[in-house]
């Protein structure tokens, strides 16, 4: 079974998508650590709910990306991880973890991009009154919600709707389509 880390420095409803599609049988893999660069993030009780083992650690704390990211890369290494999902982990990833894991990092993220990178897609889409936004699984490169994207799905932003709304349509998108992506990454690779 392929062994899976997640990255998340917020709420966790991903996260929780995630380990809900791998108890319900349509996901196989074992998620072996969750990484969380802040110290209160609900995402955390709910890993340690599941006796995930979790690496949390203060940017500040570290000289530099390179030195938190070499933990992680150890950390990574020691449990023998194979693929490593964002899901809402809001830093950018270094050259430490890209080379070694080239291919295997993926992030999703709350836009059709490369409309709306960064930080608030949603307000932003809002913001902007486009008629459709949407949902984003890609590649991570050494960007800001860059790098090849897998799977993309769109949503359309009514007139009756809020930001409140839109997110809570965005919200159920990204829990359908992000374990059954990373299904899919990971069975793909096993026929190869
Ligand atoms: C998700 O909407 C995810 O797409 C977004 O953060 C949210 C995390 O929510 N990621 C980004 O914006 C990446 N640039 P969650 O903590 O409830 O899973």
């Amino acid at each position: 079974m392929k062994r899976i880390a997640i990255f998340a420095s917020g709420t966790g409803s991903n996260f929780d998508a995630i380990i809900q599609a791998v108890d319900e049988g349509k996901l196989d893999c074992e998620i072996e650590l969750l990484v969380c660069d802040r110290s209160n993030a609900p995402v955390i009780e709910k890993a340690q709910a599941k006796n995930i083992d979790t690496f949390i650690f203060r940017a500040k704390n570290y000289s530099d990306k390179a030195a938190y990211e070499q933990e992680i890369l150890n950390i990574c290494r020691e449990k023998e991880i194979e693929w490593i999902f964002l899901a809402g982990y809001m830093r950018l990833i270094g050259p430490t973890l890209l080379k070694p894991f080239e291919s295997r990092i993926v992030n999703i993220h709350p836009s059709l991009l490369p409309a709306f990178p960064g930080k608030d897609a949603i307000g932003q889409a809002f913001d902007k009154q486009v008629k459709i936004t949407g949902v984003t699984i890609h590649f991570v490169d050494n960007g800001m919600d860059t790098g090849p994207i897998i799977e993309q799905e769109a949503v359309r932003i009514e007139a009756a709707d809020t930001k409140a709304t839109l997110q809570k349509k965005i919200q159920a998108i990204e829990h359908r389509l992000y374990p059954s992506v990373i299904h899919s990454l990971l069975v793909e690779e096993e026929v190869k």
